[in-house]
């Protein structure tokens, strides 16, 4: 079918077909991010969403950060498909060996120190988890974060974001303070330009000391602000984030949702970073889709935190479904070499939009890692202030052209493209996604 068909498979014209489901969506909904798009996704395949009209749409968001192996991958559609003839769900307390498997196969890419796996749903879930463990085992309460993060919306999570979700729920957990996020094109503290070089880290300790009761549970980071706005912090960020925490008796928890299995071009960001965390959370990537997420930590934290009777009995954890997709997303990450691939369409994708960098004045900063890319825009590079209304516009602009865009913006601070396609894209999606976002901005201005 092609865009302007007014007839679909069932016979019923498209139009008819998307005010009735648009009637039902404005009785029934809770609008959870503002108000819905005016139209409806019908499928997704790889690279691509097609709308109940049959308009087919390159997905540079990679569903929620979750797709990253594309949309409906063979490899997850036969796991669950295996899944759904041995079991699906079980009691909390009893393990399937794809569980067990999972587990296996998650600690043996990782390094001596996390070795120690529970498998949840999501990244709030898995950062829910670690950072009760890190008050059990500290007997502290007190949690770092950094002032750009989005760690998720649950009450131990959402109490560490603050990029998002915060006014008007009443107060957060006692106890959690935020340090400046070392964002090189806007200097929380003023200090440096277009390179960080660990100040604003330094005065966050200081600040953090200051007000500290004496009681430090953990830090939590992303190893690339995503939602924040695609900060990438500076060499030697996190190597001195955890000489900091252990210093103060505190635990580092990372939580790469975004960042793990073949995004930023390795395994894991920490890899890259230099500092290995006492936590790992990681959730979307591990999915295909699927909701799948695991808290990894240290053989000792796990034994002293059960010794203190440690409980985190879910609906869903453990359950054999989702870790035989993990175990699918894992096989298909090595055997595609999807990290190497990460690189090579990063590099591709970087250097268009450095090109469009160029030509447009109103791209004021590019910036990212392996196939995770963050755009500022900005009214013009001098003043750099930011342009959320020409964000809305272009991303507006770019979904009638057929790509998906999702803008970031946070009030007032800044508006920026978070560029993910999955990592299974072709070359030639990739010039596809930059030839409809370089026709977008030229016609938006
Ligand atoms: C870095 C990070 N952590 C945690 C979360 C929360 O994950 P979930 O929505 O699966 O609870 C997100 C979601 O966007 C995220 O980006």
């Amino acid at each position: 079918m092609t865009a302007g068909d007014d007839q679909d498979e069932g016979g019923k014209g498209w139009q008819a077909r998307r005010r009735e489901l648009q009637a039902v969506v404005e009785r029934h909904m809770i609008r959870y991010v503002g108000d819905f798009p005016p139209f409806f996704i019908e499928r997704a395949e790889g690279a691509y969403v097609y709308d109940d009209r049959g308009r087919q749409i390159l997905d540079f968001t990679s569903g929620q950060m979750c797709a990253t192996l594309g949309h409906n991958h063979p490899a997850v559609v036969a796991a669950i498909g295996r899944s759904c003839e041995r079991a699906i769900h079980l009691f909390s307390w009893l393990l399937a060996p794809e569980v067990v498997a999972l587990c296996r196969e998650l600690a043996a890419l990782l390094p001596p120190q996390l070795q120690k796996v529970i498998l949840l749903n999501t990244g709030s879930e898995a950062n829910e988890v670690a950072l009760r463990m890190a008050k059990l085992a500290t007997g502290g309460h007190e949690v770092i974060g950094l002032s750009a993060s989005f760690h998720g919306l649950t009450g131990g999570a959402g109490a560490a974001t603050y990029s998002v979700g915060r006014r008007g729920y009443g107060p957060g957990l006692p106890g959690n303070l935020a340090i400046p996020t070392p964002n090189a094109y806007r200097c929380p503290i003023r200090h440096c330009t277009d390179a960080c070089d660990l100040s604003c880290l330094e005065v966050g300790f200081e600040l953090i000391d200051s007000q500290s009761a004496g009681q430090p549970a953990a830090a939590i980071a992303e190893p690339i602000i995503s939602t924040g706005g695609v900060i990438v912090p500076p060499a030697g960020y996190f190597p001195r984030l955890k000489e900091l925490c252990e210093a103060r008796g505190m635990l580092l928890i990372l939580d790469e949702a975004q960042t793990a299995f073949g995004r930023v071009g390795a395994n894991f960001a920490f890899e890259q970073d230099g500092a290995v965390p006492d936590f790992l959370a990681v959730s979307k990537t591990l999915g295909g889709g699927i909701p799948l997420a695991a808290a990894v930590t240290s053989a000792e934290l796990e034994e002293r935190c059960y010794e203190r009777g440690f409980v985190h009995v879910t609906s869903h954890v453990s359950d054999p479904l989702p870790a035989a997709v993990g175990l699918a997303v894992l096989e298909v990450l090595a055997r595609e070499r999807l990290a190497e691939r990460a690189v090579m369409l990063g590099e591709r994708l970087a250097a268009g939009l450095r090109d469009l960098q160029q030509r447009y004045e109103v791209i004021g900063d590019v910036r990212g890692r392996g196939l995770l890319w963050g755009v500022e825009l900005v009214t013009d590079r001098q003043s750099r202030t930011p342009n959320p209304e020409l964000g809305a516009r272009i991303t507006r602009r770019c979904l009638e052209l057929g790509l998906s865009m999702n803008i970031v913006s946070l009030p007032g601070l800044a508006s920026v493209w978070r560029i993910a396609p999955p990592l299974t894209a072709s070359e030639r999606q990739i010039d596809d996604g930059l030839a409809i976002l370089d026709q977008a901005v030229g016609q938006s201005l």
